[in-house]
């Protein structure tokens, strides 16, 4: 709220709020390196966006739209809220940052001077894989074929044929205009031949898949990717281990607002490997197994406010929900969280309950959206010891005004329980851990 009044204080009685003689922003020293480091990942030519922030002229001309976005915080697309936990590339847009933009829009979007020290903010993040030891590539090129969105899932041969440590991984998408995310899930040689089947039972390249990777049987997450994302190695010394004979089932979804003739997509993974780590790792799912029953996580339909909630102590169930990578009963480090709703969902909520009765915040999402999500990697790993509970929270909005619209139609609410289709729900922790 403090950020609005300033900002609607500095454009109308500038001399007094914004002082005599203060600088104005300019967009040589102050914007433009906001919007590359911020910005400009996705409004780029053949970006997601829809269009370029790349330069003076572009940015000036949307200078209103720009402010209204990043006051609204639904620019850049960063679903993590504040104050809850330190985050490796933090991509919120600082309130400092936030009032340059705004008190910038307010008083004539003045150009500056190019300066050649004029760089783009770095952000710490961790940039790109050190080395790629394998590619994994669709098979063939794949045109959606509904708009504006087509989840499609694609089986991939894993061809090692010792075990190996997954230690990196980084999506090449073949197409950016269309490819929104993209979710790389973890089949093991046990259940490989049924996703097989699944790709070789439905014509043209892959199958439709939605919240999750859509096969029979159990699978672990190698990694994901959204727009604006970079490839990470995975935390030093920590790897995913993965068997011969397993599968890597790509889930892509395409967001196609584009007209549909001609646009295809053969999007790859890059992964680093490593014969040995010393810390094995797992992406373990989190959320209530009771909830997958039939009535186990009702969303009455009319519902403008529901809410689930779990708690409980991960260090019994280790073992299994990490596919057998760790082992149960030890203290273990969680690097990276995320939640994952569908399209009713509005807000959810990782955190740590310490034995000691304090809590620690993991991941807190104000306002989820289907369409941003991504993990989100501490700058410090948590702890979690025995007697330690994880907890996942989830709110929906089941009402008449937020329902999807589903080729051009908005559904009418109906009752909603778990799962994967489209208009089903799920409110499910995705965490890196390791040893
Ligand atoms: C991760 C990709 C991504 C990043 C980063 C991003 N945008 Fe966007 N932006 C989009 C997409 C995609 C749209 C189209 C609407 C949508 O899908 O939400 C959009 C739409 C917009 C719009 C149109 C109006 C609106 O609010 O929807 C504005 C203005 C905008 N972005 C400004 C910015 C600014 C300023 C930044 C940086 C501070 C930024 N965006 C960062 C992807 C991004």
């Amino acid at each position: 709220m403090r950020l609005f009044s300033m900002a609607v204080l500095c454009g109308v009685v500038p001399l007094w709020a914004c002082g005599v003689g203060a600088p104005k922003p300019t967009y040589h020293q102050n914007i433009k390196p906001i919007v590359e480091s911020r910005c400009v990942g996705c409004h780029q030519p053949d970006g997601i966006a829809p269009f370029s922030l790349t330069d003076y002229g572009q940015v000036s001309a949307m200078a209103a739209s720009v402010k209204e976005a990043v006051v609204s915080r639904r620019m850049p697309p960063y679903l993590a809220g504040p104050h809850c936990a330190e985050y490796v590339d933090n991509q919120r847009l600082t309130d400092e940052e936030v009032q340059s933009i705004a008190t910038w829009a307010d008083n004539g979007v003045l150009e500056g001077t190019p300066t050649a020290s004029t760089q783009a903010v770095e952000n710490g993040a961790p940039q790109g894989l050190t080395r790629v030891d394998m590619k994994m590539s669709m098979a063939e090129p794949y045109v959606p074929t509904q708009s504006p969105d087509d989840y499609r899932c694609f089986v991939l041969d894993w061809k090692e044929t010792t075990k190996r440590y997954v230690v990196g991984m980084n999506v090449v998408p073949g197409n950016r205009k269309i490819v929104h995310h993209v979710i790389a899930y973890l089949v093991g040689p046990d259940d490989a031949a049924k996703y097989e089947k699944l790709d070789a039972d439905t014509p043209g390249a892959g199958y439709t898949c939605f919240g999750g990777p859509g096969g029979p049987a159990r699978s672990g997450w190698l990694g994901a990717w959204a727009p604006g994302g970079i490839a990470a190695m995975y935390p030093a010394d920590t790897g995913i281990p993965v068997l011969p004979g397993s599968k890597v089932v790509l889930q892509v979804h395409y967001n196609v607002q584009v007209p549909m003739q001609g646009v295809d997509d053969l999007t790859s993974i890059e992964l680093a490997i490593a014969p040995e780590v010393k810390k094995r790792a797992a992406i373990i799912p989190w959320t209530n197994p009771r909830w997958m029953d039939a009535g186990g996580m009702p969303i009455p339909a009319y519902e403008p406010s529901v809410s689930h909630a779990f708690s409980y102590d991960p260090s019994g169930v280790l073992g299994w929900v990490s596919g057998g990578a760790l082992p149960g009963g030890i203290a273990f480090r969680v690097w990276s969280a995320a939640t994952h709703q569908h399209l009713l969902g509005t807000s959810s909520r990782l955190e740590i309950e310490h034995a000691d009765g304090s809590n620690e915040c993991l991941l807190d999402i104000p306002r989820w959206d289907f369409h941003w999500q991504r993990s989100y990697g501490f700058s410090r790993p948590k702890i979690m010891r025995p007697g330690d509970k994880l907890k996942i929270s989830c709110q929906w909005d089941n009402s008449a005004q937020n329902q999807p619209v589903v080729n051009g139609e908005k559904l009418l609410p109906r009752a909603v329980e778990w799962g994967e289709g489209t208009t089903d729900e799920m409110c499910l922790g995705v965490l890196y851990v390791s040893e």
